[in-house]
């Protein structure tokens, strides 16, 4: 993987300016309802690997004892205000070894960082470790090789004297690789004054739907395919992946 994005590093204290955790709870919701109709008892415990500012488990929280794992330590101090009743570890979802199991692992937009099958194939060993028998791991990648679009987007919000607001630029697919460039301008405001201007490159990992079901299906799981149903997308624009871990 290249190095860290500055937004998860020296910029991750503006990241609920750019994704505010309020604007999560439709699909918090979506994910703990496939969770709860793909696990084969009421599950209780969750993990999520990649949890950056904790904006999903702002409200899984609520029904789910939670475990927050992400790789920037920087990601998990403003996780770690936001959700302070959550466990909070930093490690790698390649290579991450609790040695427990819980009823359920989830990995939203997090697992578009794994850019290559190899590092794919490794998160989703990682999750099929930590999920007990009869359990389910949730996979929600932002995009499929088959649903992927160039798309341009802009956001972000004020709070108190602070702003920050974005441009979003997602290029065509890299040919050669499963990969897509995505392009972000930050600009970050306190009071009147600009206090900075930044640009940077995320690189993210595509998929075909075959390929992720070959990768559930080869780590021990059952694979399952769920379209994504947010009111702003038109459904079917994505779709999320299911394993399910056999009970013993
Ligand atoms: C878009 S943010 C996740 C936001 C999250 N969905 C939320 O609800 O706030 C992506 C996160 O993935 C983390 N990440 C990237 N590669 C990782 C890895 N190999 N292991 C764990 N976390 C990783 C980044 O540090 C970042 O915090």
């Amino acid at each position: 993987m290249e190095s860290l994005p500055k937004l998860y590093t020296e910029l991750a204290d503006w990241w609920h300016l750019l994704s505010p955790p309020e604007d999560y709870a439709e699909e918090a919701e979506f994910y703990r309802q496939g969770i709860i109709s793909a696990c084969q008892f009421t599950p209780r415990t969750l993990l999520e690997l990649g949890s950056g500012g904790g904006n999903n488990a702002s409200h899984l929280k609520q029904h789910f004892e939670m475990t927050l794992v992400d790789i920037a330590p920087e990601m998990l101090a403003i996780s770690r205000e936001l959700n302070p009743e959550c466990e909070h570890i930093q490690g790698d979802m390649r290579t991450l070894r609790l040695n427990r199991q819980y009823d359920a692992v989830f990995i939203h937009d997090a697992i578009d960082y794994m850019t290559t099958a190899s590092d794919l194939r490794s998160a989703i060993s990682t999750a099929y470790l930590h999920c007990k028998p009869g359990g389910v791991a949730l996979f929600a990648p932002d995009d499929t090789l088959e649903s992927f679009q160039p798309s341009t987007t802009h956001g972000g919000r004020d709070r108190g004297n602070r702003g920050l607001r974005y441009l979003e630029w997602t290029w065509e697919r890299n040919p050669q690789h499963n990969t897509c460039t995505t392009v972000m301008v930050y600009i970050m405001r306190q009071g009147n004054e600009v206090v900075g201007c930044v640009q940077e490159r995320h690189l993210y990992g595509l998929f075909s739907k075959n390929d992720w079901q070959t990768f559930l299906t080869e780590a021990g799981f059952k694979p399952r395919s769920i379209l994504f149903e947010y009111s702003s997308a038109e459904l079917g624009s994505s779709e999320i992946f299911l394993g399910l871990k056999p009970a013993k």
